[in-house]
């Protein structure tokens, strides 16, 4: 017999049971569904709705119900719908017809949202925790990269050389911008709803702010209506998991990349690393592969989730149960893309010499001679022009900029002196770019102890926040 069995006639078709009930799924919020109720019953008893005696033994019976669930010993069944049912069921076949009471006063709706923000508030701490983790990998290659230096590229074309701490730091200050937004995003999620009922408030004399306190909220969603129709904060971590998927999947194809024959700047550790069942010499970044695959379905799991609140009128409907496997999906998937992830580019070995190659094979240090006309008087627009023409005999005789003779280059400027070798070195080309977030070495030793204190500020937070 169903809980809310009373004004039907006859049993739900058994394939309507299977079709519609999502135990199958939401029994990951058992926890925090048991959670909120003890803190429900807790409040039902302070402010006298429920006798005390009847809320102690629904906390009891709350109490063992979770312990069963958590050894597997609890059935949850189909007929009973969803994670909310079954656990009252239980809790009644626990404690008796007392435990009809602890729903006084609220709805699944009210009570879905609360599990929902439960949950989330936690993935998000963990996946702060985690992204951290990231950033101190990315920090060590930064720092034990602070003279490697490789052809940064634009188009996919070598363009001008950066210091490889430089490269490893755009993606470190990514994250920290990902981190900010996970944090932000607590504001919103961390809003009490439970007192909306099914949608208009309840008329028991309930107490919200203390749920709100018990449950270490920030305070109480504001309207009814909102609080059970809101999933803004479900979109909101689906686009924040989104973009945190885009900058790794972006990491991950530097690290594909890297690590071909073609480019042969890095490799992976074996750890991270599979072959191929059939040719014996293969090994294959299938870790980086997969994450940046998986980038698909999260964002998948974002426009699924807009898609089904687009046009849904308030304030709860049944489409909105569609809300759950996609962010338990996005948290899944980013949770284990980010705890491999740090481990895989702490490991990662970085072939310096190899990179150092590249820049000396082209000619990225063209801008660099460009600049140094245009400081000996000629106007930009003139000293590309004579650059553009001194690569293209270099490209006529194959060889760099650097392999022309003295006479070679004033044969194109008569301004070029003896000291172009030098300014054209990759080091020399590096240390020029000395403004601010530029690639010069002592830029990025600033970049670096910038972000040595936002690790620091991450994980004091973390240790502040942690629940
Ligand atoms: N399982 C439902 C969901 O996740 C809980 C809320 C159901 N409420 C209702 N009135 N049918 O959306």
């Amino acid at each position: 017999m169903k809980l809310w069995g009373g004004r039907f006639t006859k049993p739900t078709n058994q394939l309507v049971d299977e079709y519609a009930s999502s135990i199958h799924f939401d029994k990951k919020l058992a926890k925090h569904d048991i959670t909120g109720s003890l803190a429900h019953v807790r409040m039902l008893k302070k402010c006298g709705i429920v006798p005390d005696s009847d809320a102690d033994k629904i906390v009891e019976g709350l109490q063992t119900v979770a312990a069963k669930i958590e050894k597997g010993e609890a059935e949850l069944s189909e007929e009973h719908e969803d994670i909310h049912m079954n656990v009252e069921k239980l809790l009644i076949d626990e404690v008796g017809p007392v435990g009809g009471k602890l729903h006084t006063g609220r709805s699944r709706n009210d009570q879905v949202a609360l599990d929902m923000r439960l949950y989330l508030r936690e993935v998000v701490l963990e996946l702060i925790q985690l992204l951290t983790d990231v950033q101190k990998s990315v920090h060590k290659q930064a720092e034990a990269n602070l003279d490697t230096i490789l052809p940064g590229y634009t188009h996919l074309q070598r363009a001008q050389p950066v210091l490889f701490a430089h490269h490893m730091l755009a993606y470190l200050f990514m994250f920290q911008r990902d981190v900010e937004r996970l944090t932000d995003s607590l504001k919103r999620i961390n809003k009490m709803p439970l007192g909306a009922g099914a949608l208009a408030g309840t008329t028991f004399p309930i107490d919200r702010e203390y749920v709100a306190e018990e449950l270490q909220f920030d305070g109480i969603c504001e309207n009814s209506l909102d609080a059970v129709s809101d999933r803004d904060f479900v979109v909101e971590f689906l686009s924040d998991a989104s973009i945190i998927a885009m900058h790794l999947s972006r990491l991950c194809e530097e690290m594909v990349q890297w690590s071909s024959a073609e480019f042969n700047f890095i490799e992976l550790d074996d750890a991270f690393c599979t072959g191929s069942s059939m040719m014996p010499q293969k090994k294959n970044p299938d870790v980086a592969e997969l994450v940046r695959g998986k980038t698909g379905r999260v964002y998948g799991n974002l426009t699924g989730m807009l898609t089904t609140l687009k046009g849904l009128p308030l304030a709860y409907n049944k489409d909105m149960q569609e809300d759950k496997e996609g962010m338990f999906d996005t948290a899944e998937t980013l949770r284990g893309a980010l705890a491999l992830f740090a481990p895989m580019i702490e490991t990662m070995h970085v072939k310096k010499t190899e990179m150092y190659e590249a820049v000396r094979q082209d000619y990225s240090n063209a801008t660099d001679l460009a600049d140094y006309l245009t400081d000996k008087g000629m106007t930009f627009r003139e000293s590309h022009e004579a650059v553009g023409n001194i690569v293209l005999h270099c490209l006529n005789q194959k060889k760099y900029l650097l392999d022309l003779s003295l006479d070679e280059f004033r044969s194109f400027s008569n301004v070029i002196e003896e000291d172009i070798f030098e300014a054209l070195s990759p080091e020399a080309v590096v240390n020029a770019r000395q403004a601010p977030g530029g690639t010069a070495k002592q830029s990025v030793k600033e970049q670096l102890e910038n972000a040595a204190g936002l690790l620091k500020k991450n994980d004091a937070w973390c240790e502040e926040n942690s629940i």
